[in-house]
């Protein structure tokens, strides 16, 4: 067949909404209560709902899973801040990868870039497989893109960018013009950025998907995934599979996660602001190698950042390898004060860890290397604490971890 047989087009559009951001963020999936007025929706924690006669439900709602007015709400929310006509809550962002995996037919071929966080590593190469879906991982995958496609069998390109935890970039609308001419849609997590920072179903792509747990949320007290997109056909397919699997958040985490949305603009700004202050102590520091943070004009990809990011700001992280080694990472992370040493990120506190011994361990270290992730990479998620103390807070974990390391790694007793 010809790749014009197979083409598709970008599917329809949500229509531009009436309000910027903030007021989105406020006021999207945010009805009074109908009966008390209350200005906060009330948590709903029933998990079924009362029908008046057999499969006439007194209001919209008949079982929990299926749907729940929280959920629903929710959902109605994001799907506004992506520009999205559709968007659905998962018990966690490993869930909605899983679930869009899923719902591709045994023997499906997925182009995937290779550095993308290690539980959607794990999962496309562990458990894909099992049932029938193949993976091939790319270092560039705008290069590479047209190579990779198997006709007939490429169903879907997988795109992290940011990618975690390099912070390298894709420019999707290129990635996308090439996907789509083959008929194949392109998903896009935009877990790192936020879709105050980037929307990438203005640039092309079918779906964005995020781990709620990040920035959505906030507050890192919620675990919880969610996928937006336009067609109508993805939708029927991802909310039957939403029920059919099960895989679904809590009403109380629904509303926890939507509260969390309605501030993501005011943190997204004040995380940018602190990662931008942090990168550029980082740059001038003897102590660092190198720094990965798209908000630099030295990143190489800083013209996607320009193109791609609203007012090309960088987000609220980055990574940077240290001198030293893996000694010096590991314990680069046990000298700061602010800073926590521990996995996750997008939350208003800050956080460091060092990838190759915790988020991408299970990533073989040959593959890890190929796409930067060197033992000596310590990854930061600023959170929304006052910049100048953040910074304070890496230069004297900086000074006390080379100080306390000898120039062959190994640590001299300070
Ligand atoms: C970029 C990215 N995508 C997906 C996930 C998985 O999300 P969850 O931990 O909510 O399952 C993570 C988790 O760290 C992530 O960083």
């Amino acid at each position: 067949m010809t790749q014009t047989e197979h083409s598709i087009d970008t599917p329809p559009r949500a229509p531009s909404p009436d309000h910027r951001f903030g007021t989105l963020a406020v006021h999207a999936g945010s009805p009074h209560d109908p009966v008390t007025g209350a200005v906060i929706e009330p948590i709903s924690l029933s998990t079924t709902f009362a029908q008046s006669a057999v499969g006439k439900p007194v209001g919209q709602y008949e079982y929990t899973r299926s749907s729940n007015p929280n959920r629903d709400n929710f959902e109605k929310a994001v799907a506004a801040l992506e520009h999205a006509r559709y968007s659905l809550a998962f018990s966690s962002g490993s869930a909605t990868t899983a679930i869009i995996l899923q719902s591709l037919a045994s023997g499906s071929h997925v182009v995937s870039v290779s550095d993308v966080y290690g539980g959607t590593h794990r999962y496309f190469t562990k458990v894909a497989a099992a049932h029938g879906v193949h993976v091939t991982f790319s270092p560039s995958i705008e290069l590479d893109i047209e190579n990779l496609i198997r006709p007939n069998e490429t169903k879907l390109i997988w795109i992290e960018t940011p990618s975690n935890p390099t912070l390298s970039l894709v420019d999707i609308r290129a990635v996308a013009t090439i996907a789509h001419r083959h008929g194949i849609l392109v998903v896009v997590d935009n877990t790192f950025l936020s879709p105050y920072v980037q929307n990438p179903l203005d640039h092309g792509a079918d779906f964005v998907v995020h781990s709620v747990t990040k920035y959505i949320n906030g507050h890192s007290d919620v675990l919880m995934g969610v996928a937006a997109f336009n067609s109508d056909a993805l939708f029927e397919r991802l909310s039957f599979l939403q029920n059919a699997i099960g895989a679904v958040p809590g009403a109380f985490d629904c509303w926890l996660a939507h509260r969390g949305l309605k501030t993501l603009h005011l943190r997204a700004r004040e995380a940018t602001t602190n990662a931008t202050a942090v990168a550029t102590m980082l740059e001038k520091s003897p102590e660092v190698i190198a720094v990965n943070y798209p908000g630099l004009a030295s990143h190489p990809q800083h013209y996607i950042t320009l193109k791609q990011h609203r007012n090309g700001m960088g987000g609220g992280m980055l990574s940077f390898r240290i001198k030293g080694g893996k000694e010096a990472a590991e314990r680069f992370c046990t000298h700061t004060k602010i800073f926590t040493l521990a996995e996750s990120l997008g939350g208003v506190e800050s956080l460091v860890e060092v990838p190759a011994s915790m988020t991408h361990m299970g990533i073989p270290k040959d593959q890890r290397e190929a796409a930067g992730v060197f033992d000596d990479l310590v990854r930061v998620s600023c959170g929304i604490e006052d910049g100048a103390d953040l910074v304070s807070d890496i230069q004297q974990a900086l000074k006390k971890t080379i100080g306390g390391v000898a120039s062959n790694g190994f640590s001299n007793g300070a």
